[in-house]
């Protein structure tokens, strides 16, 4: 059966409670479903206690269901083991773990880490700090102008034999486009190198499995697949995580502090020092349930025809340039323009004041938007609640939106 839009769009107190909003910036943020909302509501109001630490039956239940919140995940990108999920306080936290937990236990001067023009910055900074500390190089895959990776740059440095890691965006939060990840993965191990995938954007798109991928690390947020701020998600293989040294230091992650000295925890309490995010634990697995009930087949049919009407509209507007793929196919989530003699701020802003919400700037890529020739764009970017009505009526506000702002 089709995916009911209407009855999802219903779903959403935040677009329920503002009618005339058109939110087309999940790519920022998705908007929460009720069933987030509620079971978050409800745990905190009756079940929450901190986890792992208490020996009452309050502290034991919500142990358990963090517990599960993990095993939702797990099953959910398809790890094998519970153990390699990492809770986190979001993408960006993930991959600041990865690089400066593995990445300075591991790599030395000389080393290099491949990352695509395509990166958002938090796949980009921890990296350079790492350049910064430790004297690695960074290798630049670059993209042709439709987006699209060019993968003999990525052959080429990997013959050179001293990259030790690819990073790479599952999807990008700029162009919609999905890198060949599972072919680079295959190429990248055959030269001895691992992988992250930064899963931030694909997490609420596309189904993964980091078992099909046999992808090293993969990072992503609760807030984009439709769940709540403040926990993240690493994924390592668990021969990693077990050579991997702590990143925060703190109560839980040990296993015996003396004055002289520590022994860490396994993973994954070696890498979650602290109190962690538990009724944010327990949204997540509620985001990915409800996520789940609905189907990654009825999911992927539904956004392609929004990201069809998008183009179409976008496309129909005279002097607006699509950036990336000139066509909706293989292109997911979002899509990036701008306007010939328009900076992208001024129209978004217009759009905002008649209710639109997009997002205007680089978006956290500077580095993809040198590579295309600008500083700037507005993204529009769809979530499950989106409408082919709501994008139609976007681009009629463009087109108001140039006439105000031509003049
Ligand atoms: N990474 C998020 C975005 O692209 C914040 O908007």
């Amino acid at each position: 059966m089709a995916l009911d839009s209407a009855a999802i769009r219903r779903q959403f107190p935040c677009l329920q409670a503002r009618e005339r909003l058109t939110y087309l910036d999940s790519a920022a943020s998705a908007q929460k479903p009720e069933s987030v909302l509620q079971t978050m509501d409800a745990f905190a109001r009756r079940e929450y206690a901190s986890v792992h630490r208490g020996l009452y039956p309050l502290s034991e239940g919500a142990t358990d269901a963090y517990e599960q919140a993990r095993e939702t995940v797990r099953a959910f990108i398809g790890a094998e083991h519970r153990d390699e999920i990492i809770f986190t306080k979001s993408t960006t936290e993930s991959l600041n773990l990865l690089a400066k937990s593995w990445g300075h236990a591991t790599l030395k001067k000389g080393d290099a880490v491949a990352l695509t023009l395509l990166e958002h910055h938090s796949n980009i900074v921890p990296w350079l700090q790492l350049k910064e500390e430790k004297g690695i190089e960074m290798v630049w895959i670059d993209i042709d102008d439709e987006g699209r990776l060019k993968q003999d740059e990525l052959t080429r440095a990997l013959k050179k034999g001293n990259v030790k890691l690819v990073s790479v965006t599952g999807l990008s939060n700029v162009l919609g486009v999905r890198p060949p990840v599972k072919d680079m993965i295959a190429a990248a191990h055959q030269s001895g190198a691992l992988v992250a995938v930064d899963a931030a954007q694909l997490v609420g798109h596309h189904p993964i499995s980091v078992r099909e991928l046999d992808c090293d690390f993969l990072a992503f947020s609760g807030h984009k697949p439709y769940g709540p701020t403040g926990i993240g998600v690493l994924y390592a293989k668990r021969s990693l995580l077990r050579a991997m040294p702590p990143f925060l230091g703190g109560g839980m992650m040990i296993r015996e502090v003396h004055r002289d000295g520590f022994t860490p925890a396994d993973a994954p309490q070696k890498f979650e020092a602290g109190t962690p995010p538990i009724t944010e634990a327990i949204g997540l697995k509620a985001a990915l349930e409800w996520l789940g009930s609905i189907g990654w087949k009825d999911i992927e049919t539904y956004e392609a025809k929004l990201m069809e009407t998008a183009y179409e509209t976008l496309k129909s507007i005279p002097g607006l340039h699509i950036l990336g793929h000139k066509d909706p196919a293989g292109v997911s989530g979002c899509v990036s323009f701008v306007l010939e003699g328009i900076h992208p701020h001024d129209l978004t802003d217009l759009l905002g004041q008649e209710e639109f919400c997009l997002r205007a700037g680089h978006h956290c890529t500077q580095t993809l938007h040198e590579r295309l020739g600008i500083t700037a764009s507005t993204r529009l970017s769809i979530g499950l609640y989106n409408t082919e009505e709501e994008i139609r009526a976007l681009g009629l506000a463009v087109t108001r939106a140039i006439k105000v702002l031509a003049t």
